[in-house]
């Protein structure tokens, strides 16, 4: 007979928890190059809305903090998992003074290159640093980072409690862990627009702009799957975050949670 495997899911299929990851990277594969473009036209541009509320409350010191000695910076270490081409990090990094440094780290080397070619291009090569890793086992010690940031990334992520648990033992005491991830739609009338959106508008988008309906069925399909956000915020909890605090977004569409190392 058989060993039972553990099972997850990977959009609407049953999976073993093992394959999840690689099926994961199969699908950030396919979308890197075209995945900047297609966050534009799939969210009609909302995500950079929804980014810049995450950098509000990820709050990086300002370019004219003045703390210590005369035109000295504070430091400011963030972390952003599943970071993929950048863009959490590039506003973080824009916004913040010279002491504000941020390390992305995913496990997708496709992503990775694509950031890393943005970085360049917008002269942030010594503000942000790229880094292969998955988040289910960080590769950085203990008490690293002010603050982590995951954006879009922890649906995908197999053992979302394991990602959770890294994201807490890397974070200094005092530091903030924040979540932007697609949630649930609690608008009447709103929702079945949105069902509708993703399920028949998506897939074709992806289709005709990245010639690649599977992966975009998948990311919308993930998003169905994801718990919602009293769930989800009690699993973050759970990982040993206090005072965790959520607040939906453009009628749930999306939600930040936020949770602190105290
Ligand atoms: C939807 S993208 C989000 C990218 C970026 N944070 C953004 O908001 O534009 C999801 C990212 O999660 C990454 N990812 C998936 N599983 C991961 C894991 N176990 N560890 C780290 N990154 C992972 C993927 O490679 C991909 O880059």
């Amino acid at each position: 007979m058989a060993a039972s495997r553990e099972q997850t899911h990977f959009g609407e299929r049953n999976v073993a928890l093992d394959d999840k990851q690689s099926l994961v990277d199969g699908v950030f594969r396919s979308v890197a190059r075209r995945y900047d473009l297609m966050n534009d036209l799939m969210s009609g541009g909302l995500h950079r809305a929804w980014k810049d509320a995450l950098l509000t409350a990820v709050n990086p010191p300002a370019k004219d903090h003045r703390g210590g000695p005369k035109g000295s910076h504070r430091a400011f270490a963030l972390l952003d998992l599943a970071g993929g081409t950048g863009d959490v990090a590039f506003r973080v990094a824009e916004a913040g003074g010279a002491g504000t440094h941020v390390t992305v780290c995913d496990i997708n080397a496709d992503m990775l290159a694509v950031g890393r070619e943005r970085a360049t291009a917008r002269g942030l090569d010594d503000r942000v640093t790229f880094q292969e890793g998955n988040a289910e086992a960080l590769p950085y010690r203990d008490r690293s980072f002010d603050c982590v940031t995951i954006a879009f990334g922890i649906r995908n992520v197999p053992r979302v409690a394991h990602a959770l648990t890294e994201a807490h033992r890397v974070l200094k005491l005092g530091g903030r862990f924040l979540c932007l991830e697609f949630s649930s739609v609690d608008v009447p009338g709103l929702d079945a627009l949105y069902e509708l959106y993703s399920f028949q508008v998506i897939p074709r988008i992806g289709a005709a702009v990245a010639g690649d309906r599977e992966s975009y069925r998948y990311l919308v399909e993930s998003i169905r799957k994801f718990p919602k956000p009293k769930a989800f915020a009690a699993m973050i909890e759970q990982a040993g975050f206090r005072r965790v605090s959520f607040r939906p977004m453009t009628g749930g569409i999306v939600a930040l949670h936020s949770g602190w190392k105290l």
